[in-house]
């Protein structure tokens, strides 16, 4: 094994990721499988049943269609007695998970604050906060600490973490929430050696925001895709793939071995945009 690879190998580590049938957890999963992790990918199956999200994973993975290290597992990640029952099924086809992608979670809606869907703001919060990370993270440390497994969490982060963008009130607020509790549960797991990581990604053109970003008949941005371009230095959207390298340097203890409670941005500069 060359220096670089045993610097990222996941050889002989296990990995979970939630929302595995989602377009940026999946796409982590891909990194993580080709790094050589055996991975499950957790998700409600309610628009991607999980063993097609698992053949697609294994597809672009390089692996066989019907390779046995990458699973779907449907789940509902918002209940603990969910979690717990995909925990261990987890164990009996992989082995104990050393990692935790929390990938749920996303936006629903925008609107001006006075008229604010008020069930719509709890949605958001429930499915960022807890189905996207407290639930799962607390299932997981319980078993870590127990098993003294010093794993690794990495939660998904957003611009919106570090500044607010105009009329996702909830998903704003949430996602603030998700770099407040990685901070705080990286310092609460470290005396067991576990860490708490976070990605923060930039804008990416997926399913649930092309429409938002692209004008479908002519191909063209909208006004709002034009702006977030006009606020990125690298003038473009983020491709996919260039999550990768962020997420195994995150994952390999050997590579972040020292490394807990950051987010870090993969946005092409927004975050420094100035003028
Ligand atoms: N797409 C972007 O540009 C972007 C930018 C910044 C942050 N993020 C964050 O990255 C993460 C993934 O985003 P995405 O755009 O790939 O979203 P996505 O909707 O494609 O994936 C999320 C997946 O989670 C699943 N899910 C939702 N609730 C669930 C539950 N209770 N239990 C199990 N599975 C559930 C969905 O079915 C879906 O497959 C989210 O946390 C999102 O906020 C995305």
């Amino acid at each position: 094994m060359s220096f670089v690879e045993s610097m990222f190998s996941l050889e002989g580590k296990i990995a979970v990721v939630t929302g595995g049938g989602g377009m940026l957890p999946s796409y982590i999963a891909v990194a993580f499988a080709k790094a050589k992790a055996k991975v499950a990918l957790w998700g409600r199956g309610t628009h991607h049943p999980m063993e097609e999200a698992a053949k697609t994973v294994r597809k672009q993975a390089g692996l066989s269609l019907d390779s046995a290290d990458v699973i779907g597992i449907t789940v509902d990640t918002g209940s603990t007695e969910a979690c717990e029952q995909a925990l261990e099924q987890t164990i009996q086809s992989l082995g104990v998970p050393d990692i935790l992608l929390n990938g749920v979670g996303g936006n629903i809606g925008r609107s001006k604050f006075v008229e604010l869907n008020e069930k719509l703001f709890d949605d958001v919060l429930k499915l960022n906060l807890m189905a996207g990370l407290v639930i799962p993270s607390k299932v997981f440390a319980k078993r870590w600490i127990s098993e003294g497994i010093k794993g690794c969490m990495i939660n998904m982060t957003s611009m919106t973490s570090y500044k607010p963008l105009s009329d996702t009130w909830a998903y704003d607020a949430a996602k603030a929430g998700v770099l407040n509790l990685t901070q705080g549960l990286a310092k609460e797991f470290a005396p067991y050696g576990i860490r708490v990581n976070a990605i923060a990604p930039g804008f990416f053109v997926g399913n649930q925001n092309r429409a938002l970003l692209i004008d479908e008949k002519t191909g063209d941005l909208t006004a709002r895709g034009r702006a977030i371009i006009a606020r990125t230095p690298f003038g473009r959207f983020g491709e996919y793939e260039e999550l990768w390298g962020t997420a195994l340097y995150l994952a390999s203890s050997k590579a972040s071995g020292f490394v807990t409670g950051v987010s870090i941005p993969i946005d092409g500069g927004f975050l420094i945009d100035n003028i």
